[in-house]
């Protein structure tokens, strides 16, 4: 039994943030963003587009291009690493708003970029085992908020979003293969922490909250990334026995375009195959391949029948690829 894909849905903020807006509050240049990096403009969430609503309307956006009710999901899971609420899950709240009232299981995997190849590993094996028929998959993130946003090398990079998949048991080749690793002795080369009291339990002194902010160790982060990701297309393609040559589409994590290139070329692939939305939104984290999926799909460049694969790379490191038939 394979996960078929059966729609693809987006939700985009309203408010586009321009290198060149973000010029006026960081020493930094369109020039530079768009050379080293390849973005023009971001996405920045207001108060109302939460991780959760965002989940939610890409959710609706789905279900509709797979024409299917949101009663007849049996799971939900979302992958995040910006929640608004430490609980109850992003994927419990989206299933609160979609009135979904069968009790289906619903939760939430943290693998940072990788999300949504952590995500789709998941799914490969509930719907192989029988456990689940249809699932909802959705990637969001609100990254604007884990910003130091006096720190050029890392605000000008991410963005907020999500995108969401619905999948279905089928019998037709969909999802063939998936690969995903983890190394966690990198964790200090990209984390985001605080957010939580500085006191521990009992002890006295000032309620300060340590604030929220992502550090990256951009130059190291990217020579990994590059070989990372080089090396799992490789492995996915190899366990799905199918040679680079035959992919139509890769549908990359989007965080820097000569990562995205320097991929493309180790697999043989010319760009004309990449799915690019990284000028537009920037980093999303674990929403960037679903929401380059759904401009795959609805430009009309992903076409039924067409082999697509995905990578991704993130802080952990973690990292993973899969290889679908659309
Ligand atoms: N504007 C202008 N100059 C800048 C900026 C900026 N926004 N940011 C950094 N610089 C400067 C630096 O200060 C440095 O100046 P110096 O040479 O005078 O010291 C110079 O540019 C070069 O800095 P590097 O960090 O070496 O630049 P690099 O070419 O490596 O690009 C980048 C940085 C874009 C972060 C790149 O390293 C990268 O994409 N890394 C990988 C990111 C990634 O894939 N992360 C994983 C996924 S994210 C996740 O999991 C949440």
């Amino acid at each position: 039994m394979y996960a078929k894909l059966k729609g693809t849905g987006q939700y985009l903020p309203l408010k586009a943030l321009s290198n060149d807006e973000l010029a006026q509050y960081v020493e930094t240049s369109d020039e530079w963003i768009k050379q080293r990096v390849g973005i023009a403009s971001r996405r920045i969430a207001s108060a109302t587009e939460t991780v959760v609503f965002m989940a939610t309307e890409s959710a609706r956006r789905a279900l509709e291009m797979a024409n299917i009710s949101a009663q007849d999901i049996d799971l939900i899971i979302v992958a995040t690493s910006s929640a608004e609420d430490r609980m109850p899950s992003v994927a419990s709240q989206v299933q609160r708003n979609l009135e979904i009232s069968t009790g289906c299981p619903a939760f939430d995997i943290s693998a940072a970029c990788s999300g949504f190849l952590y995500g789709l590993n998941l799914v490969e094996q509930y719907i192989k085992t029988g456990f689940a028929k249809r699932v909802l998959l959705i990637g969001a993130e609100r990254m604007s908020r884990l910003m130091d946003w006096s720190d050029r090398s890392t605000c000008v990079l991410f963005g907020d979003g999500a995108g969401a998949v619905l999948l279905e048991a089928s019998e037709t080749p969909g999802l063939l293969a998936t690969c995903i690793h983890s190394e966690g002795q990198y964790r200090d080369l990209l984390f985001v922490d605080g957010g939580l009291p500085k006191d521990l339990f009992m002890e006295s002194g000032s309620e300060s909250i340590d604030p929220v902010s992502l550090k990256m160790e951009g130059n190291k982060v990217f020579k990994y990334a590059i070989n990372m990701l080089a090396e799992v297309a490789t492995e996915v393609l190899h366990k799905a026995g199918v040679p680079a040559s035959q992919v139509d589409w890769i549908v990359p994590h989007q965080a820097n375009e000569r990562i995205i290139a320097g991929t493309a070329k180790k697999l043989g692939l010319s760009m004309d195959r990449v799915i690019l939305t990284l000028s537009q939104h920037g980093n999303t984290s674990a929403a960037s391949v679903p929401l380059a999926l759904d401009d795959g799909i609805r430009s009309g460049k992903i076409k039924p029948g067409q082999l697509v694969l995905f990578e991704a790379f993130g802080a952990g490191f973690v990292w993973g690829a899969s290889l679908m038939r659309m």
